[in-house]
């Protein structure tokens, strides 16, 4: 690629090329024996939001630093739109927008200053880094506390102005490590809403999150990444549709008559179903969705009595369960989150 291609001032910010947005092969990193990369290919295609999703210390965070030239890559190489990562660090970093820099960022200059000076910092004039923060606050819901300081803001915002401070020199790919991490769910909504925006604007989203909800809303493409391995991969459909092919949902008029639905179940399937935190109610995995009506009627027939039933696809986080062997790490203060 030439710097020709690289110059978007007038178009979209996509690079020209039928490049990957980011082409990986047997990525790894070891840390003293501990292999937190250990092995991972990628294939992210122009245009798209690529979903990384794997519990806490699964190396997602580890991946898209290497990816971003700001770690060695120990072992395999990468390509981000069809120049060599390893080769060409300083040409990745005008390709790549990584969000998280902005921390190291003085706390007591506006939010306007911070932008403004990101932006000179990057080697953009004066007046068109001024013209660009402008623009960008407005983009981003931050004008009326543009010319606050940045040390008051609310965690909603210095995510915003995070994004912000990224899409500066308009790169074409952008990393976004756990964005919404910490977030109300209103808040969620609308960093959704601007990852979206993003994308139908031209750019490639790669995001790495332990969200299950969050990967099945945005990503139109996920890998399932668990101790530094790839463990699935696939549209959130697909990944879905691996597991089985849906979930019978089941709210019982009666708590006590669980144990007794239980066993009409495994009589009628030959296995056990889900039994939710929510007294009475389970969830019953099926391989055809028309299994469905074998285990109401055997329900019916045995007296237990149903409030309510829907039969849907399975959640990521019966899919994780599935691939993985465990969950999505219930020790972390993400779980009430989705
Ligand atoms: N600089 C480092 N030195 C030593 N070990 C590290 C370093 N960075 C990460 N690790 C280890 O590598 C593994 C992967 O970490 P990483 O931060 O990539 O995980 P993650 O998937 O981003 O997790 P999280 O969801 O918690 O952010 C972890 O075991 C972590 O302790
Ligand atoms: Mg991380």
């Amino acid at each position: 690629m030439t710097m020709t291609e690289l110059d978007r001032s007038g178009g979209g910010p996509m690079p020209a090329g039928n490049d990957l947005a980011v082409l990986a092969e047997g990525l790894v990193k070891t840390f003293g024996e501990h292999r937190a990369v250990a092995g991972i290919d990628l294939a992210v295609r122009p245009g798209e939001i690529f979903g990384v999703l794997g519990p806490n210390g699964a190396g997602k965070t580890t991946m898209l630093r290497m990816l971003a030239t700001l770690l060695k890559i120990d072992a395999g190489r990468a390509e981000i739109f069809g120049v060599d990562v390893a080769g060409q660090p300083h040409m990745i970093r005008q390709l790549v927008g990584v969000t998280g820099q902005y921390a190291s960022v003085d706390e007591n200059l506006t939010a306007r200053e911070n932008l403004w000076l990101f932006g000179r910092l990057q080697g953009i004039t004066s007046q068109r880094a001024k013209h660009i923060a402008v623009e960008l606050l407005a983009r981003f819901g931050l004008e009326e506390a543009a010319d606050k300081p940045i040390a008051q803001f609310s965690g909603g915002m210095r995510r915003r102005l995070d994004l912000a401070a990224s899409l500066i020199t308009r790169p074409p790919l952008i990393f976004l490590d756990e964005p919404t991490t910490g977030l109300d769910p209103r808040t969620r909504g609308q960093m959704w809403e601007t990852i979206r925006a993003l994308v139908a604007d031209g750019c490639t989203v790669l995001l790495t999150t332990q969200y299950l909800d969050e990967a099945d809303q945005l990503a139109d493409r996920i890998a399932v990444i668990d101790h530094g391995r790839k463990v699935a991969e696939g549209t959130p459909d697909e990944l879905k549709t691996a597991v089985g092919d849906s979930t019978l949902q089941l709210l019982l008029a009666e708590p006590g008559a669980v144990p007794l639905a239980v066993e009409v179940v495994r009589r009628v399937l030959g296995s056990d179903p889900i039994l939710s935190p929510e007294h009475g109610r389970l969830n019953v995995a099926l391989d055809r969705a028309d299994l469905a009506a074998d285990v109401l009627i055997a329900l019916r027939t045995a007296g237990v009595s149903i409030v309510s039933v829907s039969v849907a696809k399975p959640s990521l986080d019966e899919v994780f369960l599935a691939l993985t062997g465990h969950g999505t790490g219930s020790e972390n203060d993400m779980e009430d989150n989705r």
